[in-house]
């Protein structure tokens, strides 16, 4: 069994491997510069780590890892053209560097080559574990679509947003737990119990995504402080802080949802001011905790013994007390 720097590592030296130096360089660039920024890569780490519960040598499965990291960095292309997002692991996105285009349809050439790592997958379980990632990159689609549609709408419940959460970020994080169990031959129920502990984690991991998009560091978050303000989105933070606000907050915070023509750092600042106020910060690092308790409980069902779960749940644990 692997620690986690060990299948971090690892995981880094395929994709560092995977060459998509060919021709035209605009199609290939791109896709070399995202992938070489590295980020956390949870969701690989996270599939070995579900497959090293039940199997040692992970190599055979390390294409399945990289598909889903590649998957991931797809979304993120797209994801930061449709959000307007000038950063993203310190340094300018995609569409910044190279136009909206670019970020289309590298962003769509990721997509295929991910499909592509995954097809080397055990063939006996190949059925299976492409009909999880069909599923699940649907449901992100979703998710998407709501995160997008929200921004538009100013009576999105809380549980409308925890359920865009849940198809947006939460599934892609269980299906890699799950695709990593099925892969090591553990049975459907197990599979199962990893992917619901994926989706408590992936929901705490959103809000936690959230919330640093207000009070992180940008040197170290990597991604531009108030994005999600400006862009009104229907956060947990937002939609509380609107329900909790009192006559006077809520006139001010409708008044900086509605204003087009406002001062961005100038919005972003009283924003945060009547987040402050209002109670935001503990309400939402409650939730966090919440979530991940939850999830945490769905190890505790697993049917291995508690001394194989320890490089998991203290993997998870470090990711909850992030601040990138
Ligand atoms: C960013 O994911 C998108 C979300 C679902 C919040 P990560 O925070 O895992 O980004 P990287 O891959 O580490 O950069
Ligand atoms: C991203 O959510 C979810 C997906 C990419 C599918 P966010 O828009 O909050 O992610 P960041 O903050 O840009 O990484
Ligand atoms: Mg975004
Ligand atoms: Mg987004
Ligand atoms: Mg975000």
């Amino acid at each position: 069994m692997l620690t986690s720097s060990q299948l971090l590592e690892k995981i880094n030296g395929y994709i560092a491997d995977l060459a998509y130096s060919h021709e035209p360089r605009g199609l290939y660039a791109p896709i070399e510069y995202v992938l070489s920024l590295g980020g956390k890569r949870i969701r690989p780490v996270l599939m070995l780590m579900a497959y090293n519960l039940y199997k040692e040598d992970v190599d055979g499965i390390l294409s399945s890892a990289a598909s889903i990291e590649m998957y991931h960095n797809y979304t993120l292309l797209h994801d930061d053209l449709m959000d307007c997002a000038d950063m993203r692991r310190g340094k300018p996105t995609v569409h910044k560097m190279w136009g909206g285009n670019a970020a289309i349809l590298s962003g769509d050439t990721m997509l295929v080559l991910a499909y592509q790592l995954l097809s080397s997958c055990d063939i006996s379980y190949l059925k299976n574990v492409l009909d999880i990632f069909n599923r699940t990159a649907l449901e992100i689609g979703e998710g998407q679509q709501y995160d997008m549609e929200f921004e538009k709408r100013d009576d999105v419940s809380e549980e409308e947003y925890i359920e865009m959460i849940r198809l947006k970020t939460s599934v892609l994080l269980a299906a890699s737990l799950k695709i990593g169990a099925i892969l090591a031959g553990a049975s459907v129920g197990e599979a199962q119990k990893l992917y619901d502990f994926g989706i408590q984690i992936g929901l705490a991991f959103q809000l936690q995504d959230d919330y640093l998009d207000v009070y992180g560091d940008v040197a170290v978050f990597g991604k531009n402080i108030g994005g999600d303000i400006l862009c009104n989105k229907k956060t947990y933070m937002l939609i509380n802080a609107f329900r909790l606000a009192d006559m006077n907050q809520r006139k001010e915070l409708e008044s900086w949802i509605a204003c087009r023509e406002c001062d961005p750092q100038e919005k972003i600042k009283a924003v945060t001011l009547l987040y402050d106020a209002i109670g935001i910060k503990e309400l939402c690092n409650k939730k966090i905790e919440d979530y991940f308790q939850k999830g945490m409980a769905c190890l505790d069902r697993l049917g291995i013994p508690d001394t194989r779960k320890v490089v998991l749940r203290s993997f998870v644990e470090s990711l909850m007390h992030r601040s990138v």
